[in-house]
């Protein structure tokens, strides 16, 4: 009844030239797809990306925006410019947010108020380092920071929880299947509406073709937020075809 997302974060990579990775994806995936696929660029390439993409069914979302709606506050962007600029999603509360830019519960809560607002939807991404998992506080810091980024008007239609634990992100370690299922299980079960059951919560942290099939297979993984391999996009789209 969830339907499946995967979500392709670039980060800091990407020049126009190559958005013809959109060609390459759609060269190897079915028409339609099995799951919703949404692509989030650097900030530069949105208005590219979704011009590219209007007729098509790959999404785009930004990678960030500000709590503010305009004025004083140089090198931000505005939730409404992102929408401006054609996109439907954003992620925020990235973890390499919240450590390279200090970005805290209450700012990223500030954050998904204004994206909503907005009309866009958000990917809400939560996870714990290596020192809190190893100390047994894998669940509790995931609750703080789901509970904390939550405003109260964030519903299950417009709201996507991805669950990153940092020590998986970039650095070729995965969550097994099982303890990404628990944390999965978890935050369904913390969610604070009745709908926890309809709530979209996906996976990232070196998501890749080799593990994706079993990451997906789990009952309460709903999709993936791809880093480095989705940068590539016949490794994207053989990450795509292991939903099933
Ligand atoms: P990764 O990044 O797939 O490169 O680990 C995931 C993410 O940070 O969203």
């Amino acid at each position: 009844m969830r339907q499946m997302l995967i979500a392709g974060n670039w980060k800091m990579n990407g020049l126009r030239t190559d958005l013809d990775w959109l060609d390459t994806l759609y060269q190897n995936l079915p028409e339609p797809p099995e799951c919703d696929i949404v692509l989030c660029p650097p900030f530069t390439l949105l208005k590219d990306a979704a011009e590219r993409t209007q007729a098509s069914y790959v999404g785009i979302g930004a990678q960030d925006c500000s709590a503010d709606p305009e004025g004083a506050h140089t090198g931000d962007i505005s939730a409404h410019m992102v929408r401006d600029a054609g996109a439907d999603y954003v992620i925020l509360g990235h973890s390499e947010r919240r450590a390279d830019h200090a970005e805290t519960s209450v700012l990223i809560k500030a954050k998904v108020s204004a994206a909503l607002k907005e009309g866009l939807k958000v990917i809400l991404c939560v996870g714990e380092t290596l020192n809190e998992r190893e100390a047994g506080m894998a669940e509790d810091v995931v609750r703080a920071q789901l509970l904390g980024s939550l405003p109260s008007d964030a519903d299950t239609s417009s709201l996507i929880v991805a669950y990153e634990p940092v020590w998986a992100i970039g650095t070729g370690k995965t969550a097994s299947a099982d303890d990404a299922n628990t944390m999965h299980h978890h935050i369904r079960s913390i969610w604070p509406g009745e709908d926890g059951d309809k709530l979209l919560i996906l996976y990232g942290g070196s998501v890749k073709p080799e593990n994706a099939r079993e990451l997906l297979s789990c009952e309460h993984i709903d999709g993936a937020l791809v880093g480095g391999a989705s940068l590539d996009a016949e490794t994207f789209a053989a990450i795509i075809l292991s939903v099933e």
